[in-house]
């Protein structure tokens, strides 16, 4: 909150200013300031700054309902705020109410993952991968096949590339989901609750393919999950949403076993019970 001097009325009154988002971003690869959305006139994301680093876990816990997933849909331009301002790779891509004319370049470099396996039945696991790279942004039939190929031996599922993802385990599924979003490169992948279904021996291979594409891609991750000890294993940063706003930001360690957020306390209590 900043105080600024309105003339000629020279009355002091208190308007939320957010700092704009500085061009050189360093390790940042996205910055999301002071986010607002509605939805009915319930104001779900209130006033949210949010940052992700280069080769970073960033995991989002908090109550279902409290906003988690409108705020990875709000950074993969799935749904635009009311307010505020994004900027992924140091471009500004949404600024007030408006997409910028940077958006689209920028929001290629963005993948998003949900819990429910968004693969078509009918197609295999190649066609699944290629279909939309090739119809929406006109990438050749071989280029494409490549690229899957790649993608598929980064997740370690290229011996799959014919199968249909019913023949396919959850495990599986998620691995070539995460090789559909690897399709485009991008800079970040948004994972919304992609290890949900899957029992923990599996989850944490789903995790060990996020771990290798941060640390050998230096691609940024956010995980939304309500499993905390997943959560404090995939973790480099945790945040803690609640009430539409970003309650805690710190590392596992100090968000689990240090944090004196009563709010926290009560929803990790719950949660591990
Ligand atoms: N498109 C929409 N239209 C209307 N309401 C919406 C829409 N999207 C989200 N909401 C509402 O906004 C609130 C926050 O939703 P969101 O999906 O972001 O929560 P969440 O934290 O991801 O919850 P969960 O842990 O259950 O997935 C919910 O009450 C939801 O009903
Ligand atoms: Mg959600």
């Amino acid at each position: 909150m900043t105080h600024i001097n309105l003339e000629p009325q020279g009355e002091t009154v208190a308007v939320p200013v957010h700092s704009r988002i500085p061009v050189d971003t360093g390790q940042v690869l996205v910055q999301a300031r002071g986010l607002q959305k509605s939805f009915y006139h319930r104001s779900i994301l209130k006033n949210v700054d949010f940052d992700m680093h280069r080769g970073d876990i960033t995991v989002i816990i908090g109550k279902s309902g409290s906003g988690k997933s409108t705020l990875l849909r709000a950074i993969a331009g799935l749904t635009d705020p009311d307010a505020g301002e994004i900027s992924i790779d140091g471009k500004t891509v949404f600024e007030g109410t408006t997409r910028t004319k940077d958006w689209a370049e920028a929001s290629a470099n963005v993948g998003m993952i949900f819990q429910t396996y968004t693969l078509w039945p009918h197609m295999n696991v190649l066609d699944n991968l290629t279909l939309a790279p090739r119809k929406t942004r006109g990438i050749a039939a071989s280029e494409a096949k490549d690229r899957a190929e790649s993608a598929l031996d980064e997740v370690g599922m290229k011996q799959h590339i014919l199968s249909r993802p019913t023949q396919l385990s959850g495990g599986e599924r998620q691995r070539v989901a995460i090789a559909r979003a690897l399709m485009m490169k991008p800079k970040l992948l948004l994972c919304d609750e992609i290890t949900s279904a899957l029992d923990p021996p599996v989850a944490a291979e789903v995790l060990d393919v996020l771990r290798r594409l941060k640390e050998e891609d230096g691609i940024a991750v956010a995980l939304v999950t309500h499993d905390m000890a997943f959560a404090s294993k995939a973790a480099d940063r945790l945040v803690f949403f609640h009430n539409g706003e970003i309650a805690v930001n710190a590392t596992p360690e100090e968000a689990f076993d240090n944090c004196d957020n009563p709010d926290l306390k009560k929803f990790v209590d719950a949660v591990r019970f």
